[in-house]
């Protein structure tokens, strides 16, 4: 679940009336009058942001979550829970990164030389995040930095050294959460837009909007084409922010695609750079899923295709500006580690001051300057985790397929784009929060629904599959297919959930009914 979630209240709306969304399981606790009137007053001594409901969280991606930790699947304790697929961790390769722990305990135990470094790393602060480490510096105190030069270095070892990045253009973050934010504060003024390709990663409504006050215009993309990113839908997605009298500052892309699994063609990345250069706006990439690229096409960065296509452009390098992090190639989200690459020397000044608000600690920066600069591991692990992931979407796919279901055909990420469109009762989005319900609820697998990632079609779903393990995969396929077997054969409805699949001893308990609840501020 990702930070601050949870609670009964789950919507909080501030102006004239506010509303609060309290959980159907709670409903018998809702608050009497008075105690209703004592809220209002309290929310009334916070600020705006603190009390409006901008930060997203009440997207049926995060409800989802929320239902999950309720009813968490666990083969021994728990073997008809939900099954946790709306979560894009990578814990596919964890003992390749025990194994090196194991193999350098006197790096887990801060040894250097000898000693304990646990005093340098226990006082070592830079507030500017990332000061120049010399890898020929044996000084301890310049060493604790996972410093831009190691960090800088694996980026280009997962683009299969085919790019150079600078490490003086790199500013280190606490996870790709944070250098999106930080990058969109240092690009666009409060009520000015960005445009984002549909669909998107359900955290943007967050990261991007909700401490800025900075406005997405969605791209809409098409099943017709596979969702890729045209011309057309690049200047209508402008056209529109214009008729709401937002101005464009840039474009957000997410390369490879998190939901699509899909990395952008070059034709793509050609029409995405076209537009930039005239419309003068930026270009923000956030490639958090680089590493996980298993198959062909290759994996292009827009900076290098923006190299290619105008190689004496350095107005166009300077807005473009890459967001990277460690937590789904390495599978670290816990650890927040992530970065901002850019040309823009200002951009770059101003992040590394803001960074100060979120800086990674020294002893996390300490351990992953030592594993990163194991170049032989890094380059093993690359490969190795690449591999993985691709037998497990493999297993995703045939899963599915077996179940009558297809997937868009991908090449990297850590999920599948899921087309159930023919197991909607209509063509709707109702529809799809209605089939949705069922396979959290009785069916027993916490998918995300396409609505959450603003697709534009009903009846595409997020499902992941790098966060369980093969028997868990293995069921919650079974699971599938008895659903769709029973839909299939006019049974669904006549059956609860525990019949549909043999191996699931009783009723998933869910609620996922919300009441409504409008309190209203008599001021
Ligand atoms: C596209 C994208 N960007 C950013 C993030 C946030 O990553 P981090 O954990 O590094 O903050 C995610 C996490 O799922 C993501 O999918």
């Amino acid at each position: 679940m990702g930070p601050g979630m949870g609670g009964s209240i789950n919507k909080i709306n501030v102006g004239g009336a506010w509303t609060t969304i309290v959980h159907a399981s709670t409903s018998k606790h809702v608050a009497p009058a008075e105690q209703r009137n004592k809220l209002c007053r309290y929310m009334k001594m916070l600020s705006r942001k603190a009390t409006c409901h901008s930060h997203g969280q009440d997207s049926s991606y995060f409800l989802g979550l929320q239902e999950y930790e309720k009813n968490p699947y666990h083969e021994v304790h728990n073997p008809s829970g939900i099954i946790q697929m709306g979560l894009a961790e990578n814990q596919l390769s964890f003992d390749l990164i025990e194994s090196w722990l194991s193999r350098n305990s006197d790096r887990t135990n801060f040894i250097e030389n000898g000693r304990s470094i646990f005093r340098d790393l226990a006082l070592f602060q830079d507030y500017h995040g990332l000061p120049a480490f010399k890898k020929a510096d044996e000084n301890l105190n310049l060493a604790v930095n996972i410093n831009s030069q190691v960090l800088a270095e694996f980026v280009e070892e997962i683009r299969g050294n085919k790019v150079r990045f600078d490490p003086n253009k790199l500013v280190l973050t606490a996870g790709a959460t944070s250098a999106n934010e930080t990058l969109i504060f240092c690009l666009a003024e409060p009520g000015e837009a960005f445009l984002v390709p549909t669909p998107y990663y359900p955290g943007f409504d967050r990261d991007l909007k909700w401490r800025t006050e900075v406005e997405i215009v969605p791209v809409h993309c098409s099943s017709l084409n596979h969702f890729r990113l045209t011309k057309s839908a690049l200047e209508e997605a402008y056209q529109q922010a214009q008729k709401l009298k937002l101005k464009v500052k840039g474009v957000l892309i997410t390369n490879p695609s998190n939901p699509l699994g899909t990395t952008m063609t070059k034709d793509e990345l050609h029409h995405l750079i076209t537009f930039a250069v005239a419309k003068e706006i930026h270009i923000v990439s956030d490639e958090i899923y680089s590493g996980t690229v298993f198959d062909s096409p290759s994996f292009v960065s827009v900076i290098e295709a923006a190299k290619i296509k105008y190689p004496k452009d350095t107005t166009l390098w300077s807005r473009i500006h890459i967001v990277y992090s460690l937590s789904k190639d390495l599978g670290l989200p816990g650890f927040r580690v992530g970065m901002i690459y850019s040309n823009n020397e200002a951009v770059i000044s101003a992040a590394t001051k803001m960074s100060s608000f979120g800086l990674v600690s020294s002893q996390t920066q300490y351990l992953l300057s030592k594993i990163l600069g194991d170049r032989k591991f890094t380059k093993y692990y690359i490969k190795e985790n690449q591999r993985r992931v691709k037998k497990r979407h493999e297993m995703l796919v045939l899963g599915l397929k077996k179940a009558g279901i297809r997937c868009l055909k991908s090449n990297a990420g850590l999920f599948c784009w899921v087309d159930m469109r023919h197991l909607l009762r209509t063509s709707t989005f109702d529809a799809e929060m209605e089939l949705w319900k069922k396979i959290v609820c009785e069916v027993g697998l916490n998918i995300s629904p396409g609505s959450s990632c603003h697709c534009s079609e009903p009846g595409w779903f997020r499902v992941c599959f790098s966060n369980m393990s093969k028997e868990t995969l293995n069921l919650s396929m079974q699971r599938i297919k008895a659903f769709v077997d029973s839909i299939n054969g006019g049974r669904y409805g006549q059956n609860d959930a525990r019949s549909l699949c043999s191996s699931r001893s009783k009723k998933v308990t869910c609620y996922m009914g919300f009441i409504i609840v409008k309190i209203c501020l008599s001021t």
